[in-house]
């Protein structure tokens, strides 16, 4: 465990070039710490550098780390290939190391995802598996809750199982072609047994959106209480952007889940702003565009979702360079709360400021 928490200090300084102007150098150099301005987790996702590595800790993103939030994702690293590589083979090294950082640290570790449909992430040997893959299913699911017990207080157990289609309805997954639908309750089942303290969370994204795929799940959810399934909370991964989902219909979203008396996380929190490719920097009136829109998300967050409810606001990634949204779609974009230089943006102002009811 010694080793492994060493691991973790290597130091890995991520250098972009990603435009960044001065909007941001003066602004919020004194807004306090978010962490301070809430009763429940403020999360980021942060990044391992490989598999066996732990997080990508500078010196400015350690200080920016500690000072703004109490709770930690692995973006990555704790994904089924990353974790579960052979059937008789786990890599924990790089989890645990990040677990023993939030330890340290004073923060909580979210687990994020036991079962995941994107192929990239599911392990070779599981795709090619012949075996009785509902077993199988359970054991990963199991085996690696029951190592995370006690540190890890809460799970993505399933990412993504309902699929965009209109009408909504489950996503044709390997897990879904191999055992049915029941391999989501089921997964909820064998993460309760093996940690019977664990959050289980479903998450997905676009269920703030559309009205279609929120139905859809919200009868699961129905269907899930109705045989006491252990399910605890939603997630919401909240990749949105400047102008759309509207606000009222997020708003009514959250509402719909925490009507059900279950928890509601903001799970993956960012804010594009450069979905129509036309911007080259981030001006001013981007930021103060973004600004608001953050503001008006957390706002909708407290006015929906009741305190004892509140499963907590994570966001996917510190930095804006850090973030998979220029990466994945080719293009400049700024969604997160610093910018590549360290400074707060005025996005973090927006964030505090719904959190203090300002
Ligand atoms: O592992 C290889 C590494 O060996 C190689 O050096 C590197 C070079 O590019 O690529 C590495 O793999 C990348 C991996 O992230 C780890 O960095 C993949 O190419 C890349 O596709 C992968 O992207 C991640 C994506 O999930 C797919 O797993 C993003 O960073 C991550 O932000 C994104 O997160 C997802 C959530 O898990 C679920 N919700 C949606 C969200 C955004 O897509």
């Amino acid at each position: 465990m010694q080793r492994a928490f060493f691991n973790l200090l290597f130091v890995s300084l991520v250098v972009s070039l990603q435009a960044c102007v001065a909007v941001n150098s003066a602004v919020v150099a004194d807004t306090p710490g978010l962490k301070t301005l809430a009763a429940f987790p403020i999360g980021v996702a942060v990044n391992v550098a490989s598999a066996g590595a732990g997080i990508q800790v500078s010196k400015e993103r350690a200080d920016l780390i500690g000072r703004h939030f109490n709770s930690l994702v692995a973006e990555n690293s704790m994904k089924m290939s990353y974790l579960h590589p052979a059937e008789n083979n786990f890599t924990f090294a790089g989890a645990d190391a990040l677990a023993s950082y939030a330890h340290q640290h004073g923060m909580v570790l979210h687990g994020h995802a036991l079962v995941w449909h994107s192929d990239y992430q599911i392990p070779v040997w599981m795709k090619n598996y012949q075996g009785d893959w509902e077993k199988m299913l359970a054991s990963h699911v199991s085996q690696i809750c029951a190592h995370f017990a006690g540190t890890v207080r809460s799970w993505d157990v399933v990412n993504e199982a309902i699929d965009d289609l209109h009408p909504a309805g489950y996503r044709a997954s390997i897990f879904y072609e191999k055992i049915g639908k029941s391999y989501i309750e089921k997964a909820f089942i064998a993460a309760h047994a093996a940690d019977a303290n664990a959050e289980l969370y479903y998450n997905d994204y676009n269920i703030e959106g559309s009205q279609g795929k929120l139905d859809f799940m919200l009868r699961m959810i129905d269907d899930f209480k109705s045989r006491q399934i252990p399910l605890h909370g939603i997630g919401f991964q909240m990749h949105v952007s400047s102008d759309g989902p509207g606000i009222a219909q997020i708003r009514k979203s959250f509402k719909a889940v925490a009507d059900r008396g279950l928890k509601v996380r903001i799970s993956e929190l960012d804010v594009a702003m450069n979905q129509q490719r036309q911007f080259s920097t981030f001006t001013p009136a981007v930021a103060a565009q973004q600004k608001a829109r953050y503001k008006a998300i957390i706002t909708a967050y407290l006015e929906a979702v009741p305190p004892a409810q509140r499963g907590g606001i994570t966001f996917w990634g510190l930095l804006d360079g850090d973030s998979w949204i220029g990466k994945r779609y080719q293009r400049p974009d700024w969604p997160l709360l610093f910018a590549d230089d360290y400074s707060a943006k005025p996005a973090l102002s927006g964030v505090a400021e719904a959190l203090t009811g300002k």
